[in-house]
């Protein structure tokens, strides 16, 4: 037995001991140690284990490390370990690392690739990648956010396209304005003209009329006693018919003084009842040679006094009561002041007949210029259908207005609203005649 003992060789020492401070320095986490064989077959093998297992940790660490510096610190994703013959839970642990990079990358990647198409204008791109806990989390957040970015998106292009339309449309409404101003402009400035035109013709055409009627006058008189019957009758058709064409041509020059801006008011004070007594001392006379009965009165609740243009006013009121005589065969003719329950108007003037009337249809017209209430009357009745147009202007520019009532066959009344003015006193008592 001893004999069998010793001749086994020694173990070397010194190889012991080298092996003891390498696996000290493995355990230390230092794998640079490699051991020099040492001529024993048991030992050399023990040292070439050694050795193998320190490279292996050796490029495991390198690789590992590596990995781990690129995607973890450099931003370089994409980067695997690679660790020739390794197994087992070396192998795993290679494997751990590579899958957690690839994962990492392919995450990163994903993100980014969704992120870029966000900043280029595109919202249609979701995050697909695989992902658990946090990431799936942060996967979740970017995701949502897209859904909520692409409807405000939505929305917004759909404002934008909103906000373009109506600027369009405001565009097209406010050029349409500019023409019709224009228009507008440039018809007022061609009725302007028209009627500085008619008002200076008009003025032109009294005079040589005014020394022809004087002329036609004097002839009719025949002074000289040297004119025969005939001529004389001849005279005083002249006479006659240029008086009409006078008429016509004041009418035509009031219209256009009116239309031209150009028809001043001059307010005054005076009382109803003289106006009123200085119509019936007009149209009294007219309605008797008609054999048409003439009334006149003032309510009590009337004012008493106006301050308005009286010749204007005058001048309408004849205009209605012209018209109310011409358009009656019989019956009466009335003349009424009345308190107006209005509100703009403090006064109302009524002229109600009892003659032809006016058909519903033609209401509306008769107070345009040259407007005859029926073709056919105008022979009948005379006239060139100027009275209402001027009454109405010269109302409108007295603040008043005209009203009508009329049946036809029955009678007319036309009424004239005139705003008060402060301190008109009430007519009282009422008074009437006719
Ligand atoms: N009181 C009325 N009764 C019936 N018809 C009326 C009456 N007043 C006006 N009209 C109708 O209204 C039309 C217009 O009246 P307006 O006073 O403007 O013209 P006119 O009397 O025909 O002519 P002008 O007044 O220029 O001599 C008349 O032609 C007539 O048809
Ligand atoms: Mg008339």
């Amino acid at each position: 037995m001893a004999d069998v003992d010793h001749q086994r060789p020694r173990l070397d020492r010194t190889a012991l001991e080298q092996l003891l401070a390498g696996l000290t320095a493995v355990r230390g986490g230092d794998f640079s140690t490699r051991l020099a064989p040492a001529g024993d077959p048991l030992i050399d093998e023990i040292a070439a284990v050694f050795n193998g297992m320190t490279e292996q940790l050796d490029q495991f660490t390198a690789e590992v490390t590596r990995v781990a510096r690129e995607v973890g610190t450099e931003g370089k994703l994409g980067g695997q370990a690679h660790v020739p013959g390794v197994s087992g839970t070396w192998r795993d642990l290679t494997e751990s690392v590579n899958a957690m990079a690839a994962n990492l990358t392919a995450q990163v990647r994903n993100i980014a690739q969704v992120a870029t198409a966000v900043a280029r204008g595109d919202l249609t791109q979701k995050i697909e990648v695989d992902a658990r806990g946090e990431i799936l989390e942060l996967k979740t957040t970017i995701n949502t956010m897209l859904d909520q970015l692409s409807s405000f998106a939505a929305e917004a292009t759909l404002l934008a396209a909103q906000k373009q339309d109506i600027e369009a449309k405001n565009a097209e409404i406010s050029q349409a304005r500019e023409e019709t101003e224009e228009r507008a402009r440039q018809l007022a400035l061609a009725s302007q003209y028209k009627s500085q035109f008619l008002a200076n013709m008009s003025h032109e055409l009294r005079t040589p009329l005014n020394s022809l009627l004087i002329l036609a006058r004097l002839l009719a008189q025949n002074p000289g006693h040297n004119l025969t019957a005939r001529q004389v009758e001849y005279a005083n058709v002249i006479h006659s018919a240029g008086s009409d064409l006078l008429q016509l041509v004041n009418d035509i020059l009031d219209l256009s003084k009116v239309e031209a801006g150009r028809m001043d008011v001059h307010a005054e004070r005076f009382a109803v009842r003289a106006l009123v007594e200085d119509l019936q001392a007009t149209f009294g006379p007219l309605t008797a040679e008609k054999g048409l009965e003439f009334r006149a009165s003032i309510e009590a609740s009337a004012p008493a006094e106006l301050v308005t243009d009286r010749q204007r006013l005058r001048q309408v009121l004849g205009n209605l009561l012209s018209n109310a005589v011409k358009f009656t065969e019989r019956g009466r003719v009335t003349l009424r002041v009345t308190a107006s329950r209005d509100e703009d108007a403090a006064v109302a003037f009524s002229v109600t007949d009892t003659g032809i009337g006016i058909a519903a249809e033609n209401l509306a017209t008769i107070f345009g210029a040259f407007q005859q209430g029926d073709g056919t009357l105008s022979r009948r009745y005379g006239g060139t259908g100027l009275g209402l147009s001027i009454a109405s202007e010269v109302t409108a520019l007295l603040g008043g207005r005209i009203s009508t009532d009329s049946e036809l066959g029955r009678g007319s009344t036309f009424t004239l609203w005139l705003p008060g003015s402060r301190g008109s006193t009430r007519c009282s008592p009422p008074w009437s005649a006719g």
